[in-house]
């Protein structure tokens, strides 16, 4: 039986003016942690492809990759609801295409709903998919799929015309039946604007703290992650660091021969060691 957030929840928090926590997760362990965390929505985000999978961008991350990675969250957590993200050119060439996609993410992956990017010019696209039933969260600001056209990771919505823009494509998404938008670097103003105009959950990254709720990367949290940290990112552990201690201690035992000790092995009773020794 499924007992997980649902975006009728999410909704709900909004009118209770109960922050939404939203973090990307991307495998099994991960799962486990941020479910016993109380994280509200585990995204597997096609950031995927940068932290995760070591590529430069996010371009090439393949809905192969999206599902492999979206059942193995699916298969950590029980009750925080899950959300796919639509990898570049898995949407934007048709509502056909985008449908079949969107629902290979539900279908196979076992997520409850799926992101994509874009505001005005992909509402047609969703609402193709919520009509057939599959929720669905926008993604406005700085839309990473967009980073040849954008020309860089910069924050959007600085100029009077462009924040107009992005209070447009909020708008659009909603009428579209978004059931929520994640705002990417976004003035936090200009997000406090937009929060205020919708009647569904803005999701913030870099947007500042009047956002619904908020949503960050995994590996910057937790300091897994060391190509860039985004100024909107804070640490709150710094695990890779602890990780690379950890294993150089491992490193040192095994080389000095005091790991593994008697307390890590298996052992057997003398005399029957002693009989096998005979017989070989
Ligand atoms: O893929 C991702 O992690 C994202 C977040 C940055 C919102 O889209």
């Amino acid at each position: 039986m499924n007992n997980r957030i649902s975006i009728t929840d999410l909704k709900a928090k909004k009118k209770r003016a109960e922050r939404i926590v939203m973090m990307t997760c991307y495998d099994y362990p991960s799962a486990r942690l941020l479910e016993a965390a109380g994280v509200d929505i585990l995204f597997i985000g096609d950031t995927l492809g940068m932290v995760v999978l070591g590529y430069d961008t996010t371009i090439p991350v393949t809905m192969d990759e999206m599902l492999h990675h979206t059942k193995a969250v699916v298969r950590g957590s029980s009750r925080p609801h899950v959300l796919a993200d639509m990898p570049f050119m898995s949407y934007q060439a048709s509502p056909d295409d985008a449908l079949r996609n969107a629902g290979r993410l539900l279908k196979e992956g076992g997520a409850q709903s799926v992101k994509l990017e874009g505001g005005t010019q992909v509402a047609e696209t969703v609402r193709f998919i919520v009509d057939a039933g599959i929720p669905v969260m926008g993604h406005i600001g700085l839309t990473p799929q967009s980073i040849n056209q954008l020309g860089g990771y910069k924050v959007q919505g600085k100029t009077p015309a462009a924040a107009v823009r992005l209070i447009n494509d909020a708008e659009a998404l909603e009428q579209a039946g978004a059931y929520a938008v994640v705002l990417e670097c976004v003035p936090a103003e200009l997000a406090r604007t937009i929060t205020e105009r919708l009647s569904i959950p803005t999701i913030g990254i870099g947007a500042g703290p009047h956002c619904d709720g908020q949503v960050q990367v995994f590996h910057d949290l937790l300091g897994l992650f060391d190509a860039f940290v985004p100024k909107h990112a804070k640490r709150y552990a710094d695990l890779g660091s602890q990780i690379t201690e950890a294993v150089r201690s491992y490193a040192s035992e095994v080389r000095e021969g005091r790991f593994p000790t008697d307390k890590e092995s298996f052992l057997i009773d003398k005399p029957v060691f002693s009989e096998a020794a005979q017989i070989a």
